[in-house]
């Protein structure tokens, strides 16, 4: 829509009052700041949905509905001023970047949105209430920014068929798009908590994609050789506990023994947890 710096929204007045004014295709994108170059790509994709003359929205909010006690909600990254830069090189058109109270002014939410079973599994079996957390204040943010698209990332699959499903069930009027996974050259997923590994427990961390790949490239012969080339790989592991490897279908029910796939892999590198995942196409 626009060219220059990023309109900045801080309250949701602000925020109404900026897009109000907006009569063509919307798109948000929402992150919790500390903006990187999978961020990027979310942002590209919602700009190329929209066009010139549609408005892209990114939201930048720690949401501690989301964190559990002892996860990393008060050293979590928080980078406003080069984000805004980041967004406004982007040709982002408007920020929300609110203060906790103003998305949660009664402290926190009475009602939630209840994951159901999914969202006790994978993820959710090692963060209790994390998906609770997240559909919370993304159904919040949805309704703040009323988007035509909203992007999410599949580098956070879990969360991405749960976004889909909550919008779906309650018959929310978004689209939901999910982008791939942007990686470092040697394979590792992109992620704000990368910035948590030093040196060796970064290069500990390539065994979650390498054993992602071996699973990939055993594919064609079948489900049993994927978690076992994929295994063989996480054996090797040093200084990384994995949380659970598994294959599901793309709606991350139990995977079938044939056609489209989703392998995911979890686990603590240092103080770090890391996550990833990958399509795979079984013969
Ligand atoms: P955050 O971790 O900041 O991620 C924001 C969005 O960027 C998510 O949709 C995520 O999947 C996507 N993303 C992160 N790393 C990526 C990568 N390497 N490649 C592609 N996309 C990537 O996910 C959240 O924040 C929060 O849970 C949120 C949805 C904002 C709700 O609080």
């Amino acid at each position: 829509m626009r060219s220059g710096s990023p309109a900045v929204a801080h309250t949701r007045a602000e925020l109404a009052d900026t897009l109000g004014r907006a009569e063509a295709e919307t798109a948000v994108v929402m992150t919790m700041g500390a903006l990187h170059d999978g961020h990027v790509a979310l942002i590209r994709a919602a700009k190329e949905k929209v066009g010139t003359e549609g408005v892209v929205t990114v939201t930048i909010f720690v949401n501690p509905l989301q964190f559990g006690a002892g996860e990393d909600l008060d050293r979590y990254p928080r980078t406003l001023d080069t984000d805004l830069e980041v967004c406004a090189a982007e040709g982002v058109d408007v920020v929300f970047a609110p203060e906790q109270d103003e998305i949660y002014p009664r402290g926190g939410p009475v009602v939630r949105i209840d994951p159901g079973k999914l969202g006790a599994e994978l993820e959710g079996a090692v963060r209790p209430g994390h998906f609770a957390g997240v559909l919370t204040v993304v159904a919040k943010l949805l309704n703040l920014t009323v988007p035509t698209y909203a992007f999410f990332g599949e580098k956070d699959y879990q969360q991405l068929v749960l976004i889909r499903r909550m919008v779906q069930d309650l018959e929310m009027p978004f689209e939901i798009i999910g982008v791939p996974t942007v990686r470092e050259p040697d394979g590792l997923a992109l992620s704000s908590r990368n910035r948590y590994l030093s040196p060796s427990a970064r290069s500990a961390a390539l065994v979650l994609s390498r054993a992602l790949n071996a699973g990939v490239e055993a594919a064609p012969r079948g489900m049993p050789s994927v978690l076992a080339a994929g295994r063989t790989v996480l054996e090797t592991a040093h200084d990384v506990r994995i949380d659970y490897f598994v294959l599901r279908d793309p709606d991350l029910r139990p995977a079938r023994t044939s056609g489209a796939a989703r392998l995911l892999v979890a686990g603590r590198v240092g103080s770090a947890r890391l996550i990833d995942n990958v399509a795979v196409t079984l013969p």
